[in-house]
């Protein structure tokens, strides 16, 4: 039984889950590209509105014609960023050849008006302050986002963190964040919103570091759906647990617990009505911002844990979410734990759909905590599922 949850935080799951759910994988930096020539191909201070097309040497050789109807006007610095580029060095083995396409999320041009208006920057000058607008279209689908070659938005007088550990439990200052995307525009009333705000927002009274968010999974022993995270570590040979993920971690509360113990957790999140990300680096724990549609940006096999609250549910289309249990699935290591944390779904969706869709991956079940969802009442047959499962250290393939 979960009596004891917060309704307002139930009910908001649905957008909580859609916005924690993210993060934007690094595309990893070439270093080849920079250390032989340094005649990198800057055009500076130009409206990317008024770009001619990008100079012949960006320009993509076009080997096949499908390209046509959708370059089409596209913006200059989004072709400039996403056309073949000849590497310097010539033909590489490891690319199999002599030049290299950055990767952005194939619906980009899907929303050419997002992507002219996040596109038309002046390039080595100041990005616009578009984090809504950048999120917007990050979560339609474009991702990774195309890099631009602009200075984001910052604090006019940006406040360092506080220094470790003290970073860990207070509030940061209101100048590390750039506000505009936000309805809060500081801490305070981050911290104040569950008291003072009717509005549904993610993860309402997530800010406010001495109210539930103290408490969550410290109890000595784990009641119902609420698994502590020492009778879960206590799963494994103390200290085998060292890294992991978080899909959708809120504030990142999470991680800072597991770093108590020496785990290394990172934490996926989204923005949405809050600096969920600003938040969880002046913490001292590390911000992924990639959403739930994207791949995780992890080997195989490499993983001990990778937890998920509220987050993984019912609001998830089902064949994305059996994408996205296979890839968790992935990443772990053998023998490496995946903490489901209530997953909620109605009444036989569970029976019907979840349970033997969750089943079917191929984790061992070491804990498997099935409770009805009361605070909405009862009539709605509302379910929560908190699972431990385990990858197969024999076999897993
Ligand atoms: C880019 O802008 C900076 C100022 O922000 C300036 O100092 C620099 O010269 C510019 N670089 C180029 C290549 O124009
Ligand atoms: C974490 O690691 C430090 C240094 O290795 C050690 O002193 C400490 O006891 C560890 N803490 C826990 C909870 O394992």
């Amino acid at each position: 039984m979960d009596s004891t949850q917060n309704p307002k935080f139930l009910t908001s799951y649905l957008f909580f889950a859609f916005l924690l759910a993210s993060s934007n994988l690094l595309t990893f930096f070439i270093s080849t590209s920079f250390d032989s020539s340094c005649t990198f191909n800057q055009q500076t201070n130009t409206p990317s509105t008024v770009l001619a097309k990008p100079t012949p040497k960006y320009e993509a050789i076009q080997e096949s014609s499908d390209n046509t109807q959708t370059d089409e006007n596209l913006p200059s610095e989004f072709l400039a960023f996403t056309s073949p580029q000849k590497l310097p060095r010539g033909f590489n083995k490891n690319f199999n050849s002599d030049e290299i396409m950055p990767p952005i999320g194939r619906p980009c041009t899907l929303f050419r008006d997002l992507l002219d208006r996040y596109m038309s920057y002046n390039v080595n000058g100041s990005c616009p302050d578009d984090e809504l607008l950048a999120q917007k279209l990050l979560l339609k689908g474009c991702e990774p986002l195309p890099r631009r070659r602009c200075h984001p938005a910052a604090p006019q007088e940006y406040v360092e963190p506080y220094p470790f550990p003290e970073s860990q439990w207070r509030t940061p200052s209101d100048f590390s964040v750039v506000w505009t995307a936000f309805t809060c525009k500081n801490y305070d009333c981050l911290v104040n919103r569950a008291r003072n705000q009717r509005a549904f927002d993610d993860c309402k009274d997530c800010f406010d570091l001495n109210g539930r968010e103290r408490r969550r999974w410290t109890a000595k022993n784990g009641a119902g759906l609420d698994f502590s995270i020492d009778e879960v570590l206590a799963v494994k040979k103390a200290g085998t647990i060292r890294i992991g993920l978080d899909i959708g971690g809120g504030v990142a509360t999470f991680a800072v617990r597991m770093r108590e113990r020496n785990v290394t957790i990172l934490t996926t999140s989204m923005n949405l009505n809050g600096p969920f990300n600003s938040f969880i680096a002046s913490r001292g724990v590390i911000p992924l911002y990639v959403s739930i549609s994207q791949r995780l940006p992890f080997f195989d096999n490499t993983l001990d844990i990778v937890h998920s609250m509220h987050v993984l549910s019912n609001w998830i289309p089902e064949t994305l979410l059996h994408f996205l249990l296979f890839d968790i699935y992935r990443v772990l290591r053998p023998g490496g734990l995946f903490w489901l944390d209530h997953f909620f779904c109605v009444g036989d969706q569970f029976e019907k759909v979840y349970a033997p869709l969750i089943e079917s991956i191929g984790f061992n079940k070491v804990k498997w905590i099935v409770g009805r969802k009361f605070d909405r009442g009862p009539e709605l047959n509302e379910m929560y599922l908190s699972a431990l499962l385990m990858k197969p250290l024999k076999n897993s393939w």
